[in-house]
């Protein structure tokens, strides 16, 4: 419904905008740019979805990287090398329980990173250290292929092509400061140069939720309904409480409640469990005593069988497992039931449904189920029968919203909301989303503790805390739901001393402190003030500076901020951050990052590329030896034998080489034999052609006498053209107006490059006749004629021959330019000529209007002087009449005129 509205804003506004809904197991994105509105970008298999993941190995002796639903069986091969199912990693220390977790259930290795508090990287085992990556890289080279593929789908629109670098993320609104902070940081990493924002992936169902609703007139009703995203992944699950109210005025508005979430449970439990029953089984038969003995590559192609079974236990009652080699070199078949499934995941069915309740029990207007209009089902995991069946169970089958595609829907959404934090385009009509955080966000210092920003605050806000007196030490924490992960030390408070405080009047310090529109909490600025408000004293009263909405003028805002009128003299300190579990990445780490993913990111091209060249060498060796078995009849009369056999050794020679010793070379080698077997071609094409030809005496005495006459005929054109201009300069010259400058004007708009195709066709046709003078040279001899080599005859005719085509090809194009300019130059005549007189019945009236009044100043002024006098002025007028005339047709009126030329060819274009 609001496609529209949207197509009409981006066509104005935008360049290229990617959304990506980056998924513990699959990860989907979303293209917005003019031309294409709102489009999945396909992975290069031409898929909808791709696996969110990256797998790494040695080629040669570098580094190379495969990515998502290409991995194909490289990941049950080498499991160690395969980085997938990340998600719940993201933002997690080394010490923290996701990581240990990770690092059993998952089979690539995790280290700590030594240069780095908390910091984990995989070790890929690869047996060199740079090539242990840290989450963030691994993000990053994931992300980046989203750009890839859409700066790929934007091939042939360069006009957004060269900005395609907005994007918006969807994340988890559990999603933890630093894994927020991870995210943004993987995002630039993955060389977006413009993040729009993070989107809480609730959210963002929920916006694209409410741009599917068909919504009639009588639907915009004032009335506020409440919606529940449910959405369940492979790692997480979570319930998402927003109101939903259609404006009469035509504002759509989403306000996100409260959420409840499960970041433990997803369909990857469901997988593990599977996982177990086929483990459990396999133990059994071979008689194993523990899933310890069993190998890595085993656990991971049971892995992928129980991923397999998890999908047809959606749909059918049983599942035959059959596994070959698989352990000891032998094989193992099992059957697995539905029952067996849902019996072993019995315990988990309460997890499926608390999230909905704890969202419930998190907001303050919805008290229970009744109360909401609809739930969406979002997120792959949803389709697993027994969870449908719990969600349909607690809410009933009719509040089941089918408004949504359950696998896309985020990405539509948080393309959706990177475009609102794009175009911050406050319109009447459309949604308007209210975005809360569901954390609190405290801070402690100095003993007291104030809550900056309480849970359901708008995000995208600041505010001022006045702290008191100026301590001679600070030290500020930050927290996030009592979770303590940032602390702050004032570094320079001796600085509030050179503050000039009036007499009487105290120092203080006041923090200001943001929660922005990625919903991350921080100290913006730190300053000593002096205490106007004087009596008040260390009491921390709160002062509340005006929201930043997104879409503020910056400069006004600020400003605007601090009430002019108390508007404080301060000084900022600087601060100094620690962090208690894990540092985010320093600038340094980020550019080190950087520099290395792109340094990788070159090398695939270059790689890309060669691989490329080496296809083309082929290609064009295959080529070559076909076209030799095609026409060797022909080209054996004018070639010998040895000749002959020495190009097909010289093919030959170059497919073994290209084959087996092409390994260390060049790009440039390659690029220099593509040319040598280019050449090669040519030569035999051109003896080829030379039987087709008559080189008999005769034949050049025609090829004399035809080359003259087209000689003739372009020389006859060039005067023809000359002739149409020189009529029109005659014409124009009559009317007085300055023809030189029109035609220059029209020849830089009409002409284009047209002026360098005449000066080529100008020196083609002298070349030209020099070589037409060579075949005149050869015919006027016939006795040298007959002793010549056929090959140097076939040289001549070849070289006027190709003249020709040249010359013709410049002919064709000068002919169309000249069309244009006539074209053109007669528009040009016409609208002069209106103005013109146009000009003409102006004067004509003014002079009618002057001849009034000077008759009435003659009945006035009846003096035989004062009549005279009327007279020299009617003639002075005259004159000036005519030099503006004259004006008009030089610069003036050109320059005026030949403007609205140029803007209309700009809209053509457009
Ligand atoms: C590790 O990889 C880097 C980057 O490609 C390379 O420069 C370095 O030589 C490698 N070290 C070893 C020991 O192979
Ligand atoms: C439409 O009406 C609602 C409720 O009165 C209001 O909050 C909103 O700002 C209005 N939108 C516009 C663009 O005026
Ligand atoms: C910004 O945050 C402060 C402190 O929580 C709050 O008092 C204020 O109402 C908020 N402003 C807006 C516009 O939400
Ligand atoms: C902000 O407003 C000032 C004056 O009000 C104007 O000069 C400036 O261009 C505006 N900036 C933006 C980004 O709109
Ligand atoms: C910007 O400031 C000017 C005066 O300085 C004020 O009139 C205008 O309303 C302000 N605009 C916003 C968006 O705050
Ligand atoms: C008008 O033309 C005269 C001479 O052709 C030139 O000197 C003058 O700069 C021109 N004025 C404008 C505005 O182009």
């Amino acid at each position: 419904m609001r496609l529209g509205i949207i197509v009409y804003l981006i066509a104005g506004a935008l360049g290229a905008l990617v959304g990506i809904d980056y998924g513990q197991q699959n990860s989907k994105a979303v293209l917005l740019a003019p031309g294409s509105p709102f489009e999945i970008i396909l992975t290069d298999e031409g898929k909808r979805k791709d696996v969110s993941g990256v797998f790494a190995r040695i080629q040669g002796d570098e580094l190379e990287r495969v990515y998502g639903n290409a991995m194909g069986s490289l990941c049950t091969r080498f499991p160690q090398q395969c980085i997938t199912k990340v998600k719940s990693l993201v933002g997690a220390s080394a010490g923290s329980m996701a990581a240990g977790e990770a690092a059993t259930s998952g089979f690539f290795k995790l280290v700590e990173d030594k240069n780095r508090l908390g910091g984990i990287k995989f070790d890929m085992g690869l047996g060199n250290e740079s090539y242990n990556f840290a989450l963030e890289e691994v993000l990053a080279m994931q992300l980046n292929q989203f750009k890839k593929r859409a700066l790929r789908d934007l091939e042939h629109n360069s006009e957004a092509q060269a900005v395609a670098d907005d994007v918006a993320l969807s994340v988890p609104p559990f999603a933890s400061q630093s894994a927020r902070r991870a995210y943004l940081d993987a995002l630039q990493l993955a060389d977006f140069s413009n993040i729009l924002g993070l989107v809480d992936e609730g959210t963002a169902v929920a916006l694209n939720y409410v741009s599917n609703r068909k919504l009639e007139k009588r639907d915009l009703n004032d009335k506020k309904e409440y919606h529940l995203v449910y959405d369940m992944g492979a790692g997480s699950t979570k319930a998402t409480l927003f109101s939903f109210t259609p404006f009469s005025n035509g504002t759509l508005l989403v306000d996100v409640e409260s959420a409840g979430y499960d970041s433990g449970f997803g369909g990857d439990l469901l997988t593990q469990s599977i996982y177990s029953i086929i483990i459990e089984k396999l133990l059994a038969k071979f008689g194993v005593s523990h899933a310890d003995e069993v190998p890595v590559k085993t656990k991971a192609r049971i892995l992928e069988a129980a991923e397999k079974a998890k999908t047809i236990l959606s749909v059918n009652s049983d599942y035959h497992v059959s596994l070959e080699n698989i352990y000891n070199d032998q094989d193992f078949k099992a059957t697995i039931t539905r029952e067996e499934f849902e019996e072993i995941n019995s315990d988990l069915m309460e997890r499926i449904t608390k999230p909905i309740y704890n969202a419930i029990s998190n907001s303050d207007s919805v008290k229970d189920i009744g109360d909401i209009k609809s739930v969406i089902l979002a997120g792959g995991s949803t389709r697993v029968p027994f969870v449908q069946s719990h969600i349909i169970s607690l809410v009933g089958t009719e509040k089941i919203s089918k408004n949504v595609n359950a696998d896309e829907s985020c990405a539509f959404g948080t393309t959706l909301r990177g475009l609102k934090l794009k175009t911050y385009i406050e319109r009447s009509k459309g949604i308007k989303l209210i975005d809360r955080s569901i954390n609190n966000f405290e801070i402690n210092y100095d003993g007291k503790e104030f809550l900056v920003f309480p849970k359901g605050s708008v995000t995208n806000n600041i505010t001022r805390i006045d702290l008191g007196k100026v301590p001679k030490t600070a030290v500020i924490d930050l927290y996030e739901n009592g979770k303590l992960f940032k602390t702050i030390e004032v570094e320079d408070l001796k600085k509030a001393s050179s503050l000039d405080c009036p007499s009487k009047t105290n120092k203080k310090l006041v923090a200001t402190f943001s929660l922005d529109n990625n919903k991350i909490f921080d100290l913006k600025n730190l300053e000593v003030a002096c205490d106007t408000s004087s009596t008040e004293g260390s009491d921390a009263s709160q002062e509340t500076a005006k929201a930043e909405e997104g879409k503020t003028n910056e400069t006004n805002s600020s400003e605007s901020s601090k009430p002019k009128a108390r508007k404080p003299k301060a000084v900022s300190l600087s601060m100094k951050d620690s962090y208690p579990e894990l540092a985010p990445l320093s600038k340094d780490t980020k550019t080190k990052f950087s520099k290395k993913l792109n340094y990788l990111e070159k090398r695939d091209r270059q790689r890309d590329e060669l691989e490329k060249i080496k296809n083309v060498l082929e290609g064009k060796y295959y080529n070559i030896r076909g076209y030799i078995e095609d026409n060797e009849d022909a080209i054996i009369r004018e070639l010998s034998e040895k000749e002959l056999d020495e190009i097909k050794e010289y093919i030959s020679n170059g497919i073994e080489w290209l084959e087996f010793d092409s390994d260390k070379s060049s790009y440039d080698h390659f690029v220099e034999k593509v040319k040598e077997v280019d050449e090669k071609k040519k030569y035999l094409e051109n003896l080829f052609e030379m039987n087709s030809v008559d080189l008999s005496f005769q034949g050049i005495e025609k090829l004399q006498k035809d080359g003259g006459t087209i000689a003739m005929r372009i020389q006859d054109y060039l005067l023809k053209f000359g002739g149409e201009i020189n009529e029109l300069r005659k014409k124009f010259e009559a009317e007085g107006f300055n023809f030189e400058k029109e035609n220059e004007r029209t020849n830089q708009q009409v002409l284009r490059g047209g002026n360098d195709r005449l000066l080529s066709l100008e020196k083609n046709l002298a070349e030209y006749k020099d070589k037409l003078a060579k075949v005149t040279a050869l015919v006027s001899n016939p006795k040298s004629f007959d002793k010549m080599v056929k090959r140097d005859v076939y040289e001549v005719y070849k070289e006027v021959t190709d003249k020709i085509v040249e010359l013709l090809a410049d002919l064709a194009l000068i002919e169309g330019v000249q069309k244009s300019r006539l074209v053109a130059l007669n528009e040009k005549f016409d609208q002069l000529m209106e103005r013109k007189v146009k000009k003409q019945q102006r004067e004509k009236a003014k002079k009618s209007k002057e001849a009034e009044k000077s008759s009435l100043k003659e009945k006035a002024a009846k003096t035989a002087s004062a009549e005279s006098s009327s007279e020299t002025k009617t003639t002075s007028e005259n004159e000036e009449t005519h030099s503006e005339k004259e004006k008009d047709g030089s610069n003036e009126t050109e320059t005026s005129s030949s403007k609205s030329t140029e803007t209309s060819v700009d809209h053509d274009e457009l």
